[in-house]
């Protein structure tokens, strides 16, 4: 079926091995993601060498089970889409040249993708899916959106003319949220990637045990209810940002260290870590009850806190640019969304302030392919080719 606007997406940016056909941007017909977790859990984070040389070994049957899936074949395609950055640039290199090799053998045009607007465009993939199985839609679409996430950037969304403009307006000034999640799990003796462990651990002690600070550089242009809403604040370069909207993970990941120190967790920790992944009885796969049944009640408290503080402060400097921009809609994508309490209090704020908020499934919140496909979308359609020359940018910056 040629000029069905079916577009085969490659993602292999970290440690997700991903294909997806997806028609018009909007409608998945498979989705493939070959998880690389079981490799990299014992090191605690991604091995960049062992990422590359997944990449090379899933690579193939993933695209090859994407077009499976969809009932399709390289013929029936329109054109190949792959995350061009930021990532790890071998892992990234994989992906690229592999969609490169297609795309020549099969004539197709080749798109690029930046990864992180291709995790905004797992919400709206969403949605779009959900307003096509409504036999009535009459929502405008034309909104102004924000994101948060795994790479922790707030970006001011907006669809001009068919394509979207990005203007950077918040990040982080040092981790991102997921790398605290990940360093603190690390710590605490618990799996990589550390989100999800900590996000089921938590709701088993007190998020008010131990207060986590951040600190807040005040300026005079943020009072609440008094900033500015001017087109020059929307498009404002990070040096002219409102600090409000700067982020910093790395001190909270050091408070959650001396407090470990200070109440000698750290034993616990070590043989959590034996008994879950590297001791001679670690279970092939330790589930949550596993891991529970190795924590103190002192390390359930400091996971609760841990996570009620970083997700407070996701929170806050949210909101206040939502308000500062005058956002109608904040979009909250990236793994870091995936979990159940950003979810639930992000969702509570926005009805306070009658505000609307959505996030992506969860399978679409942590690295997929289908995303990297509705992101194409606007580019195929504007005939925004990559050129033969593409390669991996592991940098690459989004927007302005
Ligand atoms: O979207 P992603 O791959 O990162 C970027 O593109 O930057 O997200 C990965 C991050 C990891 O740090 C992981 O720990 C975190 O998302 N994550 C979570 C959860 N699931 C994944 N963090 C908190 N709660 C979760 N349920
Ligand atoms: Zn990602």
């Amino acid at each position: 079926m040629p000029g069905a606007g079916l577009i085969l997406a490659i993602e292999s940016s970290c440690d997700e091995t991903a294909a997806a056909i997806v028609q018009r941007g909007s409608h998945t017909l498979s989705s493939i993601v070959a998880s690389q977790i079981s490799t990299h859990a014992r090191y605690g984070g991604v091995v960049p060498e062992l990422a590359s040389r997944e990449h090379l070994r899933a690579i193939v049957p993933v695209v090859r089970a994407a077009l499976a899936q969809a009932s399709i074949t390289l013929a029936d395609l329109d054109a190949i889409a792959v995350t061009s950055g930021p990532g790890l640039a071998g892992a990234l290199l994989v992906g690229i040249t592999y969609a490169k090799a297609l795309a020549f053998a099969t004539s197709l045009p080749l798109i690029a993708v930046n990864h992180l607007e291709g995790h905004i465009h797992a919400v709206l993939l969403n949605e779009h899916e959900t307003e096509l199985s409504k036999p009535q839609v009459s929502e405008a679409r034309s909104f102004d959106k924000l994101r948060t996430g795994g790479h922790t950037h707030l970006y001011l969304a907006r669809p001009t003319s068919g394509a979207w403009h990005y203007s950077l307006v918040g990040r982080t000034l040092d981790d991102a949220a997921g790398e605290a999640y990940d360093k603190v799990a690390k710590l605490l003796g618990l799996g990589y990637p550390g989100g999800p462990w900590i996000d089921a651990l938590a709701k088993h002690g007190n998020p008010h045990a131990v207060p986590f600070a951040f600190s807040q550089i005040k300026t005079k242009l943020h009072l609440a209810g008094k900033a500015p809403r001017t087109k020059a604040a929307k498009t404002a370069p990070i040096a002219n940002l409102d600090t409000h909207f700067l982020f910093s993970f790395s001190g909270i990941k050091t408070a959650v260290l001396r407090y470990v120190e200070l109440h000698d967790l750290r034993p616990e920790a070590e043989s959590r870590r034996e008994a879950l992944f590297t001791g001679p009885d670690a279970p092939a796969r330790p589930t949550l009850e596993d891991a529970l049944a190795t924590c103190s009640q002192a390390t359930l408290d400091l996971i609760a806190s841990f996570q009620h503080a970083v997700i407070g402060d996701l929170m806050k400097k949210t909101f206040a640019a939502a308000e500062f921009l005058a956002a109608r809609r904040i979009l909250v994508t990236g793994g870091v969304a995936a979990n159940r309490e950003l979810r639930a209090r992000f969702t509570a704020e926005a009805t306070r302030r009658d505000l609307r908020v959505s996030f992506p499934t969860l399978a679409l919140s942590t690295d997929n392919a289908a995303m990297i496909a509705a992101a194409a979308w606007p580019r195929f359609l504007n005939e925004e080719f990559a050129q033969s020359d593409l390669s991996a940018d592991p940098s690459l910056a989004l927007g302005a």
